[in-house]
């Protein structure tokens, strides 16, 4: 059997200290021997992820703690790459935020920024910076994950899919400019069991989860998903019950098909969208 292409490879994950980054990262490192050079800010939740792979696996796995979405900061980690004659071949952009859901005159300036510096300007600054480094492996990869919010937008989530909409966009481009140099992989999960809805404050999660629950996908299935898509090169991954509705009825239905889809959770009284109605 020819062995997966991922086998030995060094990788950099963003938010790899929870979520579906450390489901990525660990897939790499437990089941294609990879070695992870985790990124992400809390260095609490990174120390549990590493406890969590358990002694045999860590020596495959290091972490720098820093904001993905600073130009400098993404500088200063190539250069120390370099210095110590670090060469990676895979870049996985996974951090991003999930602003609260409200109606978008509700929005700070500062909101705004970091939607769209967390989420989409740290992946132009994460590519334009490594990509000589990538460039240099004999398999070298980018793989966005983005969002289901790519495809569609719901009524409150202006900043969060405008982000991922960019990001989108961006990776697209890249999949054909550099088509026959390096893989890139976009990835477009629906609504997913993780800590990214502690941002929704103020709101009981409890008592919408029922409707929540129904559509979100487990995190480990979602990240089995991923890594199957990963593993076969697949230039673009949707996956996720809502997140395959919401594609086809974005194509069939471009103008009715968020207002339907939002009118939906209006109805369902989905806790986390009801700011967004409530005037
Ligand atoms: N969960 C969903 O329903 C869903 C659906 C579609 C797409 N997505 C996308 O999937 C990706 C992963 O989301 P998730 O659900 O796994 O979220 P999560 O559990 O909240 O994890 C997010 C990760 O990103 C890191 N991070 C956030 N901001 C950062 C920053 N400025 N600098 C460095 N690291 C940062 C966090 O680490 P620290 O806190 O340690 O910094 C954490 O490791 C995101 O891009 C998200 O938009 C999620």
């Amino acid at each position: 059997m020819n062995e997966c292409w991922l086998h030995g490879k060094t990788v950099v994950v963003t938010g790899a200290s929870g979520g579906m980054g450390a489901g990525i990262a660990g897939t790499l490192i437990k089941k294609h021997g990879c070695t992870v050079i985790g990124v992400a800010r809390n260095e609490k939740k990174m120390l549990k992820f590493i406890d969590e792979l358990g002694d045999s696996y860590a020596k495959q796995f290091s972490y720098k703690l820093f904001d993905v979405s600073k130009k400098e900061n993404w500088e200063n980690f190539y250069q120390e790459l370099r210095d110590n004659g670090v060469k990676v071949d895979i870049l996985i952009n996974n951090a991003g935020i999930l602003p609260k859901f409200k109606r978008f005159d509700k929005y700070s300036y500062e909101e705004i920024d970091m939607a769209m510096n967390i989420n989409f300007y740290s992946s132009v600054y994460s590519v334009k910076t490594m990509l000589p480094m990538l460039l240099e492996s004999s398999t070298p990869a980018v793989i966005n994950i983005d969002s289901s919010a790519a495809l569609m937008t719901l009524a409150g989530t202006s900043m969060y899919s405008a982000s991922k909409a960019a990001l989108k966009g961006f990776t697209e481009a890249l999949r054909i400019e550099f088509k026959d140099k390096m893989y890139v992989g976009l990835v477009c999960p629906g609504f997913t069991k993780t800590d990214i809805f502690r941002g929704q404050t103020g709101v009981n999660m409890d008592s919408g989860a029922k409707a929540m629950d129904m559509i979100s996908t487990d995190c480990d299935k979602m990240v089995k998903m991923i890594m199957f898509g990963i593993e076969h090169k697949m230039p673009m991954q949707v996956h996720g019950f809502d997140a395959h509705a919401m594609s086809v009825a974005n194509r069939l239905m471009p103008v009715y098909g968020s207002k339907l889809f939002s009118a939906v959770m209006r109805m369902a009284n989905v806790d986390i969208f009801k700011e967004v109605f409530s005037d």
